[in-house]
């Protein structure tokens, strides 16, 4: 009787050989650009206590209320995948006392978050993100830096069509006084608003901006600007990271009803979106959380940063086949007697730093030189017995057709000669 077959779960993803390639270039194009701009890699666990994320992010926030995954454990602990990675490297941040050592920390991250959205093209259950945290300024240096930072990256793999959003929300008071005004605006339009904006209303009135429902963007238009909430400091600090960004010669769009659905945010916001990839625009978001360190316990620090969606990085770049890996050789054995010496062989040319490959199969000549051709290999190294007899070998260009014999004992020195 057949067994059923057992299914990833719904909103998680596979990467296959045929892709992984690809992560694996955009990772690397991370790692550099963070190695230029100083900034140092953070691994963090991928469960933590579910209070840090409902204290860190917030209570009301759509992630805490309806997408994490969690679960009591067998000793009792309220536990939660991280379904963000701002409040876990916080956490470590205060825990290892990372602020005593140093006044400023600069980190960086690549890591597996969990949410339970909606699955659709560019939003999964299981997600990538990379990131960075810079703690201890409160200055706009850091703010242009980390934007500057994140555009890097974005230009340093080719992505275009890319637009920077930037806002400020201005410091804690400032959000409450926001709030409260776009309150007192929308009270006369309650009738008009859908389901999900009364919800939003009640609870997380700010997350109305972020509405796609044409009615209420209409009736938004009226509504309050934050900028009137701001005090003078939040005013020339957010003037300043325009100035330092006009500087770099970055260019952004104001963006007054952008605030982000975490609560730990205070003054500059920003997202980056694509044209390239539908609905799920957002590639990256983050901004400026200068009371989340003391909200978890620390002592107040100032933090920015930055996440982007790495599975939509990828569904906005073009199929780069550049950075697929191919075979440099592959080694056609035929017979029994040759075996040891095609291990062998392909040992040593692997240890030169060459990408070989040889036929576990036992098949045909004409099948292993098909697989040569398909594995799109440079070169072919053809042994058999009449070969290892005369100490022979075939060394066959697959681009040119050329082929040549080579003494056995100068293969690899004739191998490593070769261009690839
Ligand atoms: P976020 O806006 O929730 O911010 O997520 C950042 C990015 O992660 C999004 O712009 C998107 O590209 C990607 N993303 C989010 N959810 C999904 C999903 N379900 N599937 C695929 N991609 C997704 C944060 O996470 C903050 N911690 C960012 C931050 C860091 N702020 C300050 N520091």
């Amino acid at each position: 009787m057949s067994k059923n077959i057992i299914r990833s779960i719904k909103g998680t993803q596979d990467i296959l050989p045929d892709q992984s390639h690809r992560w694996q270039a955009l990772e690397t194009a991370i790692r550099n650009t963070m190695n230029r701009y100083r900034y140092k890699e953070i691994r963090t666990p991928a469960f933590e206590q579910t209070e840090l994320f409902s204290r860190g992010v917030g209570e009301e926030t759509d992630i805490v209320s309806k997408e994490m995954y969690s679960w009591r454990d067998k000793g009792g602990e309220n536990l939660t995948l991280k379904p963000e990675l701002t409040a876990p490297v916080t956490r470590a941040f205060i825990q290892h006392n990372m602020g005593g050592q140093s006044p400023t920390n600069k980190l960086y991250y690549i890591d597996a978050l969990f949410r339970r959205e909606r699955p659709q093209k560019g939003r999964y259950r299981q997600f990538h993100q990379f990131g960075v945290e810079a703690f201890g300024s409160e200055h706009p240096e850091i703010d242009a830096e980390v934007i500057a930072l994140a555009m890097a990256v974005f230009n340093g793999i080719g992505l275009s069509n890319l637009s920077l959003k930037l806002n400020s929300i201005g410091s804690p008071q400032c959000r409450v006084d926001y709030r409260n005004a776009l309150r007192d605006f929308l009270s006369p339009h309650l009738n008009d608003l859908s389901e999900t904006s009364l919800k939003r209303f009640e609870k997380n009135s700010l997350r109305i901006l972020d509405t796609k429902v044409p009615h209420e963007i209409e009736i938004l238009k009226d509504a309050p600007n934050i900028r009137e909430c701001w005090t003078s400091e939040d005013l020339s600090h957010f003037e300043e990271v325009c100035s330092l960004l006009d500087a770099m010669g970055i260019s952004y769009e104001l963006t007054p009803h952008l605030v982000r659905g975490l609560d730990y945010y205070t003054r500059t916001t920003f997202e980056i979106t694509s044209t390239a990839i539908g609905a799920q625009d957002s590639i990256c978001g983050g901004g400026r959380y200068d009371g989340l360190v003391e909200t978890l316990g620390g002592k107040p620090t100032p933090g920015i940063g930055f996440a982007a969606g790495m599975e939509r990085i990828l569904l906005a770049m073009d199929n780069d086949a550049s950075t697929t890996q191919h075979t440099h050789i592959y080694i056609v054995g035929l017979g029994d007697g040759v075996r040891p010496r095609v291990v062998q062989l392909a040992e040593a040319l692997r240890q030169n730093e060459l990408a070989v490959e040889f036929d576990v199969l036992r098949r045909s000549m004409k099948a292993q030189m098909r697989e040569a051709n398909k594995a799109g290999a440079d070169y072919a190294i053809i042994i058999g017995d009449k070969e290892l007899e005369v100490g022979q070998a075939e060394v066959k260009d697959l681009s040119t057709g050329d082929q040549n014999k080579v003494a056995l004992n100068q293969l690899i020195d004739h191998m490593n000669s070769l261009p690839f």
